[in-house]
């Protein structure tokens, strides 16, 4: 019931400003609800916009009922439902179930010595060394309280706690708050952190998580929605554990994410692809996993993959299809991010002033105090911050690229004049037609794509084939031999057959 879906990711801050206020709002995506369509899209999945302090950019939330008057009201969202129904698409909800804002009036309520809410999050006389996802202790002090409060992500971001049933019932009810109004999918932040237990110091996966997960699925979805969950690095064992028996529809796992990360040396200590490695990781997840993947490419969190793995310059339009290409002939359900389907690029920006993310700035000292100089520093960060992926969508060449009348939250990237919604589907060659071609291929052939396909690679050559067709793709500037192709040519980034792969060269043939 709910494979070979299409689900289009928006982050609402750098979508469509309708209100010239620098940040993007519901009514803008409302306004582009035929463009998302026309490329073939089933479900809408809107990162947070209910109300937030915006410190972790709505992952941070302190009220998880009311739209933020940053992006509308819940009329507008309510009306974005219902438009997004009248062309046969779904709005999937982003849940942030593990953590609230600090200025959540729980929080407010537990640290003004409520009792009940105290109980609603995590506290201890003494740190341990937990350690938050964006750098740092995992807790913090809390003056009035006089104990520390547990925080995996940043300070305003305290944990809740989960072994309270009283706090499980509090997001059923509010789940389906939202299901009632009539959203048919939902995105679970960092799901697999909720079964935590900081004594022991389990963080991910703990041995309650299942049965969390199943209770909040038996008390709201039932099995009867889309739901995707989110847990960096998961195993085949944990991710089979989490989407059967009344857990999740499925997971994102990002191990080829991480395929740029050095080993045990975190996120911002990079090293190049090695296409050994990302054919590993698709044969098992493409054939040892016998759930449905969560196919993705780009999101909120990560630099573009056509930055970080191709040529987003000379070669960025071959380069984007490569990557379209690939993942579109994979099974399971594809999640595209905003931007991807013209071939947006990373920022990279060498100045830390031109940053929003707090991720980036904590970071920024961290690698600092380790002894990086500035230049080093920069040079990670234009790499690997999240802002890379989240700046102003790109709709046409005029200032701030269409995206709004004034200054947005975060700059547009410059290549905005030359990459840009407009510029592109005046193309016949563009990115955006591509993938509708490849969308509507794989809706069509979906059968064959769940063959058994190997993964293997010769060089900077991938290849991938099952027996309905072959696929071959260059992750190189340079010509690559390539042997005499008999059968069809289903796809190809190119207009002509050569007689090798020429730089970024995709071909696939029957
Ligand atoms: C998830 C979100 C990310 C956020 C974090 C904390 O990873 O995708 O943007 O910062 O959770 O909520």
């Amino acid at each position: 019931m709910f494979e070979n879906k299409v689900i289009y990711q928006i982050y609402p801050k750098s979508f469509k400003d309708t209100t010239n206020n620098g940040y993007g709002d519901i009514q803008g995506i409302i306004k582009q609800l035929d463009y998302i369509k026309d490329l073939g899209v089933d479900y809408i999945w809107l990162s947070p916009c209910v109300k937030s302090p915006q410190k972790d950019n709505g992952y941070d939330i302190s009220d998880y009922y009311s739209i933020d008057s940053l992006f509308g009201s819940n009329e507008d969202y309510e009306q974005l439902i219902l438009e997004a129904k009248k062309r046969d698409m779904k709005i999937m909800l982003d849940l942030v179930l593990n953590h609230t804002s600090d200025e959540h009036t729980w929080f407010a309520k537990a640290t003004n010595g409520d009792p009940k809410y105290y109980d609603y999050y995590i506290w201890a006389d003494e740190p341990n060394e937990l350690e938050s996802a964006f750098g740092g202790s995992a807790w913090t002090y809390h003056e009035k309280v006089g104990k520390y409060y547990l925080h995996l992500f940043d300070k305003g971001q305290p944990d809740l706690n989960w072994a309270n049933p009283e706090v499980r019932q509090e997001i059923f009810d509010m789940v389906n708050f939202w299901i009632a109004k009539g959203v048919e999918g939902f995105r679970l932040d960092v799901i697999h952190l909720i079964g935590k237990e900081p004594d022991k110091l389990i963080k991910g996966h703990g041995p309650k998580f299942s049965e969390y997960l199943k209770e909040l699925n038996e008390n709201t979805f039932k099995d009867n929605l889309l739901t995707v969950g989110e847990c960096w690095g998961t195993s085949l064992k944990q991710q089979y554990k989490m989407c059967h028996d009344k857990g999740l529809t499925q997971a994102f796992h990002f191990n080829h994410f991480l395929l740029n990360a050095e080993r045990g040396r975190g996120k911002w200590h990079t090293k190049e692809l090695d296409l050994v490695d990302l054919c590993e990781c698709f044969n098992t997840w493409q054939n040892e996993y016998t759930g449905i993947e969560a196919l993705v490419m780009n999101n909120h969190d990560s630099p573009r993959l056509i930055s970080r793995w191709l040529d987003d310059q000379k070669y960025r339009k071959e380069s984007a299809k490569l990557l379209i290409t690939l993942f579109g002939l994979m099974h399971g359900n594809l999640y595209i991010y905003q931007g991807e389907e013209i071939g947006m690029t990373n920022a990279h920006w060498h100045d830390i002033k031109k940053y929003n993310d707090v991720e980036t700035f904590n970071n920024y000292e961290i690698l600092k105090s380790e002894g990086y100089s500035e230049e080093e520093t920069m040079a990670k960060i234009a790499f690997t911050s999240r802002d890379n992926a989240r700046t102003p969508m790109q709709w046409d060449d005029t200032a701030h690229a269409g995206f709004s009348s004034t200054e947005p939250w975060l700059d547009v990237n410059d290549n905005y004049v030359h990459i840009n919604v407009l510029k592109d589907l005046s193309d016949d060659n563009g990115v955006y037609k591509y993938y509708q071609k490849v969308l509507k291929f794989r809706k069509e052939h979906y059968d064959k794509l769940k063959q058994a396909t190997s993964y293997s690679s010769e060089g900077q050559v991938l290849k991938m084939q099952n027996d309905f067709f072959t696929l071959l793709a260059n992750f190189s500037a340079q010509n690559q031999p390539l042997e005499e192709i008999n059968g069809e040519i289903i796809f190809n980034n190119y207009s002509k057959v050569p007689t090798h792969l020429l730089p970024y060269q995709v071909i696939v043939f029957s």
